[in-house]
């Protein structure tokens, strides 16, 4: 039913996406805890948070006072205790001793993997995909401190969580996506009424663009699209086999209702017309034609959704008209 060029805009076989988050699922629950290491013994190489504090006072007071991390400070748990800085920044005997900065682990002097495996040494294996690195910005040498900044602003900046603060985040390296929000019909990012992460996991999800998944591995545009979900008596194959964007620019468009063509029409031709194929006798539609009665120069016909209301799902009709 479904050909390979009818789906060229697939993005992939459900049966792997299920059986991936399925995996993703039991991982999250068998490290479904807070980011802990074994206890640590310390050796002569390591001096203690107290003795950075002499030297970076401003450092030490945003991560023992406002930033998440002062737990490792006080908590046995996290293997650390009374050695928060060199959780992160290493071995700091000989740094201290000398205030030379060859002997500290710093980001900028590192590679991007070496630098999220400072984080991961505690955030590996969470119950959220922060912990796993695959994700397009671990591919592409965007490191966990790129977004998480430690220090800045008294450590206010750890993490994004205002709306208004993860669109400016993410604007910054996606100037591109910020002018498709600028289309006349769009999502409301501009106005921060929703942020970015609502339809994207930064660390990466099951599925691709590391678009969010709602309720196993669903779009996640079914979170606040609920209307949209089924599952339905009679289906409309592209909604639930190519996804919302077969027909619609996610982030913003020209187009009334965000559609990829100017008008209604236009989109369901693309796949229910009966275009002649390179192939003699075949033909190119990639759903079935529309019968007879539809005379698709007279104007009545030309505006499919008048009849074919229910075009995303219909519990009564198999026609999609009700
Ligand atoms: C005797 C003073 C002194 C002590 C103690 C000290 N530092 Fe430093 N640290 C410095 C100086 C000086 C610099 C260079 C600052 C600059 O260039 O602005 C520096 C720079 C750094 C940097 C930045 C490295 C870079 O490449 O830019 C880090 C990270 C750092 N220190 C961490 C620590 C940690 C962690 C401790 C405790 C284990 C510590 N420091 C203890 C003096 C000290
Ligand atoms: C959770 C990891 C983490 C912990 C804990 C941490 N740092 Fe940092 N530190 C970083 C990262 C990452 C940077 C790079 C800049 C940034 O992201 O803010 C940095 C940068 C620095 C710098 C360079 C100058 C600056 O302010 O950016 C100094 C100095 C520093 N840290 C000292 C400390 C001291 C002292 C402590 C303990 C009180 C500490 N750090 C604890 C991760 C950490
Ligand atoms: C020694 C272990 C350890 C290391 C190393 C570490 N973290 Fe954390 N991180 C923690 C703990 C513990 C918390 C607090 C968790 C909690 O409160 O549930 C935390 C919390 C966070 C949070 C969440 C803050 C929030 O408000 O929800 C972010 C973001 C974060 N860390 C990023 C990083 C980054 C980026 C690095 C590397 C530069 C890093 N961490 C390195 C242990 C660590
Ligand atoms: C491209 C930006 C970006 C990168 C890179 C990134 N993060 Fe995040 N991270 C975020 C944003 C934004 C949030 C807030 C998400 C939310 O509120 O839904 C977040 C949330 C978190 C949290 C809080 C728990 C959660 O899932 O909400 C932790 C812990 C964390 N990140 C750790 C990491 C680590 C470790 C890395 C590196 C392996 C990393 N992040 C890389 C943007 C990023
Ligand atoms: C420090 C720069 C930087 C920041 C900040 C950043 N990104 Fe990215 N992002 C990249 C790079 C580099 C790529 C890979 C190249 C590309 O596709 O443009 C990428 C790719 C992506 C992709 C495409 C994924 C794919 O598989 O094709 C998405 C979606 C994305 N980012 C979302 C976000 C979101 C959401 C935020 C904010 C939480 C964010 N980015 C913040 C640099 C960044
Ligand atoms: C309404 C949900 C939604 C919102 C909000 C959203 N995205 Fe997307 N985005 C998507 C979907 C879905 C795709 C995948 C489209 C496809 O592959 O068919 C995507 C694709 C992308 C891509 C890769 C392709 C491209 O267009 O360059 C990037 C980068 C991206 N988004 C970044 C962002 C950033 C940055 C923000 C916030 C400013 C954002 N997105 C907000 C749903 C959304
Ligand atoms: C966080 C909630 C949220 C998510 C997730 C979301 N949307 Fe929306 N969407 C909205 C809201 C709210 C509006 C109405 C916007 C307005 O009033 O301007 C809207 C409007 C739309 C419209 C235009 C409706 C019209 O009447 O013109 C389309 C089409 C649409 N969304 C498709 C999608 C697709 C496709 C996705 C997934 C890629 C998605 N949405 C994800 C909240 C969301
Ligand atoms: C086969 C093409 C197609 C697919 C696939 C599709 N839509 Fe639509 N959608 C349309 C058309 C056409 C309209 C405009 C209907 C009209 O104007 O009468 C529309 C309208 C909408 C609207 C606004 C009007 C309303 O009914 O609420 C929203 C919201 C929407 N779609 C969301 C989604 C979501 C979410 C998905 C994925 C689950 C999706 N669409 C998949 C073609 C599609
Ligand atoms: C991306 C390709 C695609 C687009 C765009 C598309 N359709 Fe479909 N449509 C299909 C496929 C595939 C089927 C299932 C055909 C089958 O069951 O053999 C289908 C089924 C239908 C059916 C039910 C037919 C039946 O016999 O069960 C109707 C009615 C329909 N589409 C109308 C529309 C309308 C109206 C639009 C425009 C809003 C549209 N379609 C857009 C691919 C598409
Ligand atoms: C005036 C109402 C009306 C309009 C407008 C209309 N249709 Fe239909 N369509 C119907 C009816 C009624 C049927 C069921 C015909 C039947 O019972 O065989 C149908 C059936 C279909 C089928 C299913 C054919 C099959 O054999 O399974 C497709 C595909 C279809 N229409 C596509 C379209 C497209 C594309 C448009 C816009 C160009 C459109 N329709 C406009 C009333 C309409």
């Amino acid at each position: 039913m479904l050909n390979a060029s009818y789906r060229r805009r697939g993005s992939g076989v459900p049966g792997v996406a299920t059986l991936l988050f399925a995996f993703a699922i039991g991982c999250g629950a068998l490290y479904a805890q807070k980011p802990t290491v074994a206890p640590k013994t310390f050796g002569d190489d390591y001096v203690g948070s107290d003795m950075c504090q002499v030297c970076h006072e401003d450092n030490y007071n945003n991560v023992t006072h406002t930033n998440a991390h002062r737990v490792i400070e006080t908590d046995p748990r996290y293997g650390f205790q009374g050695h928060v800085c060199e959780a992160c920044h290493g071995p700091g005997a000989k740094h201290a001793s000398t205030g030379d900065i060859a002997f500290i682990r710093f980001p900028s002097k590192l590679s991007a993997a070496e630098t999220d495996k400072m984080c991961l040494n505690c955030h590996l294996n969470q119950p959220t995909h922060a912990g796993r690195i695959q994700s397009t910005h671990a591919k592409n040498a965007v490191s966990c401190p790129s977004c998480h900044k430690m220090h800045v602003d008294g450590g206010k900046l750890l993490v994004a969580r205002k709306n208004e603060d993860v669109n400016r985040l993410c604007e910054s390296c996606h100037a591109n996506v910020k002018a498709q929000f600028e289309m006349p019909f769009r999502h409301r990012i501009p106005e921060n009424a929703m942020k970015c992460v609502d339809c994207h996991n930064p660390h990466g999800t099951v599925r691709p663009t590391m678009v969010q998944t709602f309720a196993a591995s669903e779009p996640g545009c079914l979170q606040c699209h609920g209307d949209k979900r089924g599952p339905f008596t009679f289906e409309h194959a592209p909604v639930k086999f190519d996804g919302c964007t077969a027909c619609h620019e996610q982030h913003g468009s020209a187009n009334p209702r965000m559609l990829i063509r100017p008008n209604v029409r236009q989109v369901c031709l693309e796949c229910h017309a009966n275009m002649p194929a390179a192939v003699p006798g075949e033909s190119l539609a990639m759903g079935v034609v529309p019968p007879a009665i539809h005379n698709l120069n007279s104007p009545i016909y030309q505006n499919c959704t008048v009849c074919h209301q229910k075009l995303h799902g219909s519990y009564v009709d198999r026609f999609l008209i009700k």
